[in-house]
Order: C-alpha cells, then structure tokens, then sequence
C-alpha cells in the first residue's frame, strides 16, 4: 500500500492546518477569490461551474481499504454522497462547502492521503498501470518506482512554478497499459540483452488542445539513474519552456518546436550535473517501498468450483469473460470492477459502493484496490475459487456489469453538469450511447472497442485516444460533437482522426450506431477488434457511413 509513514501523516496534517488558516480568511473577506486562488490550487482546490471541487491524488492508483473508507467518508459527510473517478487516477469531489474542506484534508492526512499537487503548474500525481504487481506479463512492478517519484516530486522545491502542469506515468508490463506516450515523460521498465532493469524513456506527450504523442528521448536508463534523469528533463524544461502563451507551454510543445535531439543533448548535459551530486539515498528508498510493494502471500490452491459455476451461471460466465484479467499467480484473476451500469454517471462511486469494494477487497483480494484510468476500480488479486462469492456480493450491489472494455464502458469527462471550462455535456452523451447499444443487445456482438469523450478541448476524457472518440464544442450557442476514429492509447498509440463535420447532439447516437454497423460488416471475424479492422481498412468506410452523399 501507499507508504503512509507517520511523518508523512503529520507533515500532510500541518499542510491542512496552513490551508485552515486561509480559508478562514476568504470566508471572513480577508482574502479575495483572486488572493485566495493560488493557495486554493495548491490544495487541489478548484472552483466549477456550481461549486468548489476538490480533487484527491490517488498515488498511482494503488488504495487500501481503509483509505478507500475514508473516500467514502469524504462522499458521505461532506459531498453529496458520490465521489467521481477521474482518467488520472485521482477522485474528484463535486460539491464540497469551502468551509469544510480543511476538514476533508485532516481526514485525508489521517490515512495518507492528500490533495497536493492535483492542480497547479507542478508535477501532478504519478500514474501507472492499474494492474501492476498483478499483469501476467509484467517485466517488474513499477509501484516502487512511482513511490519514489511520489515522494520525490511532492513539495519539490525546484519544481513548484513550471511553465505547465506536469504528469509523469510508469509502465512495467510487456504491453503498456499507463499510456506512457500521452504523457510529459512516459517511462518503461525493460530489461536489456544482459538482462539489467532500465527505462525506455519518453518524453513530450500530451493531448488537450494539440494533442501530441510522445517519443523516445532515451532507449535504455538503468533504473539506478531513474531520478537524476528526470530531474534533469524537467529542469531542462524549466528552463525552455515557454511561460508567453499557456498554450504553448506544456512539454510537448517545446520538444516540438526546440526538437527532440536539441531537448536531449540538453538533458544528457544536466543529467551528468545531476547524477555527480547523488548519494544513493534513493537506492535505499526504491529498497523499502519494494519491501512495501512485495506480493501478497498467494495462496496455493485449487479453483475450488469455478469453472462449475461458470457452466452453471450464464451471467457469472460472461462476467468472468469480460472482467477478468491474466494474473501472474496461477489460481489467480484480476478483476475490473465497472462504474458504467446503466443510467450510472461513468466514474461516479457512491459512499457505499466504496465502503463495499474495501470490505470486499480485504475479504478476496489481499486488501488491495486500484483505480483505473478508465474511471474503474480493479481489485488485483482475487483468488479463482472466491470469484464467485465475489460476483455475487458485487451483483447485489449492483456492481457487477459485465462490460470491461465493451462499447458501454465509456470514459467521459463532467462535461457541462460540472466544469466550468465545458463547451458541451458529456455524461448524458455517454449514457445515450450505452442505452442505445444495451437496448440493441448487441455489446458482446461488437466485443472490445474504447469510446471516450470529453466536454471540450482540454480533453479529460481522453478522446483522442478513443477507439472512437468525441470532442463535445460549442458552435454559436449550439453543441456541436466532433468524432474522431482510431485513437488508442494501449497498443498502438495513435490521435484518432477527424472524418469530417462535426454532430449535434441529437445525431451523435446514429452517427455511432453507421460507424458500428460499418464495423460489424466489414470484419473479418468476430475476433476482429474495431481498432484492428479500422487499421485494416483505413477512414474511408467509416467516412462513407457517417456521411452518406444523398443525406
Ligand atoms: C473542474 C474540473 C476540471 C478542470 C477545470 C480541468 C481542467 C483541465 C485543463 C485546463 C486541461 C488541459 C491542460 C493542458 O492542456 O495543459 C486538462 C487536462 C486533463 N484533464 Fe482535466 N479538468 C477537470 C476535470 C477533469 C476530470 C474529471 C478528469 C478525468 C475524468 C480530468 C482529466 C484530465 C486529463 C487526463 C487531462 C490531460 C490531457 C493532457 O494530456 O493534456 N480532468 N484538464
Ligand atoms: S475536458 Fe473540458 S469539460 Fe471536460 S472536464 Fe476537462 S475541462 Fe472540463
């Protein structure tokens, strides 16, 4: 679990008492909104369209159950009872009063927990893999490294004022599921040909309004240097990025612009400053949050009844084969655990769903939970022969949707409901689309495909890197949806494309429904994903299905 030592625990504790202090003196007038809004931000405090909202760093993911109750306590006490995952892998609070939030922080600092660095021009919380420390294809556990970065990165002093926000995510399967090349550094663990542990190195990715995939600054750093490299791509990156235009100042733009040899004779430069000046004290901490981060003791034993019940229960059978994953342990699964039911807002997590997933995460799952990028929580570790018990506790509640990865898991932003920068709803779009395909009855039919969509450029719901992806705009009072086809984020990374015009919301639905029909006719089998037959093909299809001449 996240390293909740108790200096940590105080210090997170004196930060809320500073931050007590301040909102005191906005509530008494003292503090104008304009005085109190850098302070504010620096505790993830943000103000939206209806409310302030609070947003907590989930560190890389990785929660235990007692910290999982605390989110609830968050939701229950003083929110209105739901919390709302986020692609960061954070958890976002809606409707807190200000006056409550120094409240909000001390029970957070009580399990580790905090809001530091969620918003800001800082390096934002560490994300990785969801089903690290569990993937059967993991090369090593990325968690002890993202720990150091955590520990490294909060409050660092060097880098509190960058031109930009600043994410950094850490990969540790064969397959990259961290979406490492849509971020400022991507970094994956790899073992080269004499077998030693390094980092294949990414930098200057990101999507908002230019979205931009990242490339590879260094093919191979021994994991030892992890920190002074990064260090120095990010004081290479302080000091070159631009601070004239916020919109040309994320890391990805100054690669872009400066090149990514000149970027990187720079960072090798300052690299070697860096790693002069090192002591090993960072050895020593990646040492013990392995020690923190070892496996659970797996049990060794049969499956017990598992695949009876699978043969028993069509509806335990087709959830365990959507929301399963390979784990590395034999007798073991990893499970997804959506938040995309029907008429659910996708990512909202009640208090007692929460409440229930920690019970139930310490019942079957070795205590741990993770949240995942696409607005889920995974419990990592449950043994086969509890996967039924399992499936019946989560289906009771609700929570057990066989839809991992189908065309009704889809990802969205708050869009207009909440956010203040929102051009267009997003979250009755995504709810519009998983009606339709759930009343046509054909999710399995259309297998595995990634929809995405975010309520205006920034991009919060990832839609470029949407299987399909929809881009929510306001043109003269009126929304409009863009779509765009052949993103991913996983396999391939890959910006999806503009086919054309964009939709307004009444013909987002049938526009989805031609680009699925198109699908479903020109694959080659049934086992042909959409991204694989749309890479086959190319647009043109789709293009002609979206936009039919004589329409
Ligand atoms: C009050 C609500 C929110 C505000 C004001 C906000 C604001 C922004 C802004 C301005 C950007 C663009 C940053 C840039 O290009 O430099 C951004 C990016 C992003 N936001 Fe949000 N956001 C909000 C909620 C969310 C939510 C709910 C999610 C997840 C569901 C999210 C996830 C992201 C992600 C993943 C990006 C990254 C895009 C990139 O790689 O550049 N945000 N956000
Ligand atoms: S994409 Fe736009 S509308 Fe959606 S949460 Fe981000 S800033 Fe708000």
């Amino acid at each position: 679990m996240f390293d909740a030592r108790p200096q940590h625990n105080e210090y997170l504790r004196h930060r809320a008492q500073q931050f007590r202090s301040q909102v005191a003196r906005r509530l008494d007038g003292s503090l104008t909104e304009d005085e109190f809004k850098p302070l504010r931000l620096m505790n993830g405090v943000y103000l939206q369209l209806h409310a302030y909202m609070l947003r907590v760093a989930i560190p890389y993911g990785t929660i235990s159950p007692d910290q999982m109750r605390t989110l609830a306590l968050l939701a229950e006490k003083w929110d209105k009872g739901y919390g709302h995952w986020t692609t960061r892998q954070n958890i976002q609070y809606n409707w807190p009063k200000l006056v409550d939030i120094p409240d909000m922080l001390d029970a957070l600092a009580d399990v580790g927990l905090h809001a530091i660095q969620t918003s800001g021009n800082t390096i934002r919380n560490v994300t990785t893999d969801a089903y690290a420390g569990a993937a059967a294809d993991e090369v090593v556990d990325p968690r002890p490294y993202a720990e150091l970065l955590r520990a490294w990165s909060t409050d660092h002093a060097e880098f509190q004022f960058l031109p930009r926000k600043f994410k950094i995510a850490i990969s540790g399967g064969e397959k990259d599921r961290a979406v490492i090349a849509a971020h400022d550094i991507g970094l994956r663990l790899r073992r080269n040909e004499a077998g030693e542990l390094g980092f294949q190195v990414w930098i200057g990715g990101g999507l908002g309004r230019t979205p931009i995939l990242g490339q590879v600054v260094r093919e191979f750093l021994p994991e030892a240097d992890l920190l002074p490299y990064v260090e120095a791509i990010i004081s290479a990156y302080n000091l070159a990025g631009r601070r004239d235009n916020k919109y040309k100042a994320r890391i990805k733009i100054t690669v872009a612009e400066r090149g990514l040899d000149v970027m990187r004779d720079e960072i090798e430069a300052e690299f070697l400053n860096r790693r002069a000046v090192f002591t090993g004290v960072d050895q020593d901490m990646v040492a013990e949050f392995r020690a923190v981060y070892a496996a659970p003791a797996f049990r060794n034993e049969t499956d017990g009844d598992y695949e009876e019940r699978r043969a028993a229960s069509v509806g335990f059978r087709s959830w365990t084969d959507t929301n399963l994953s390979t784990h590395k342990a034999p007798g073991y699964a990893s499970v997804m655990v959506t938040f995309k039911a029907p008429g659910q807002t996708p990512g909202d997590a009640s208090a007692d769903q929460m409440r229930l997933l920690a019970d139930l995460a310490e019942r079957y799952g070795h205590a741990d939970l993770r949240i995942s990028h696409d607005q889920n929580v995974v419990l990592p570790h449950v043994h086969k022969s509890d996967l039924f018990a399992l499936y019946s506790e989560l289906k009771a509640a609700g929570l057990a949707t066989a839809n991992a990865g189908l065309v009704s898991d889809i990802v969205a932003c708050p869009g207009m409901d909440y956010c203040a920068l929102a051009t267009a709803r997003s979250i009755p779009i995504a709810q519009e689309i998983a009606d339709h395909f759930r009343a046509r009855d054909i999710e399995d039919e259309i297998g595995k495909i990634d929809i995405r969509i975010s309520g205006c450029i920034n991009a919060c719901g990832h839609h470029h890197l949407g299987h399909i992806g929809i881009l929510g705009l306001d043109r003269a009072g009126v929304e409009n949806y863009q779509i765009t086809l052949g993103g991913d984020g996983y396999d391939i990374p890959a910006i999806g494309q503009r086919p054309g015009a964009g939709f307004p919301a009444e013909e987002v639905v049938p526009a989805i429904d031609r680009i699925i029909n198109t699908y479903l006719d020109l694959r080659d089998s049934a086992e042909e994903r959409f991204i694989d037959a749309y890479r086959r093909v190319g647009a043109a299809p789709f293009k002609a299905a979206l936009y039919p001449v004589n329409a």
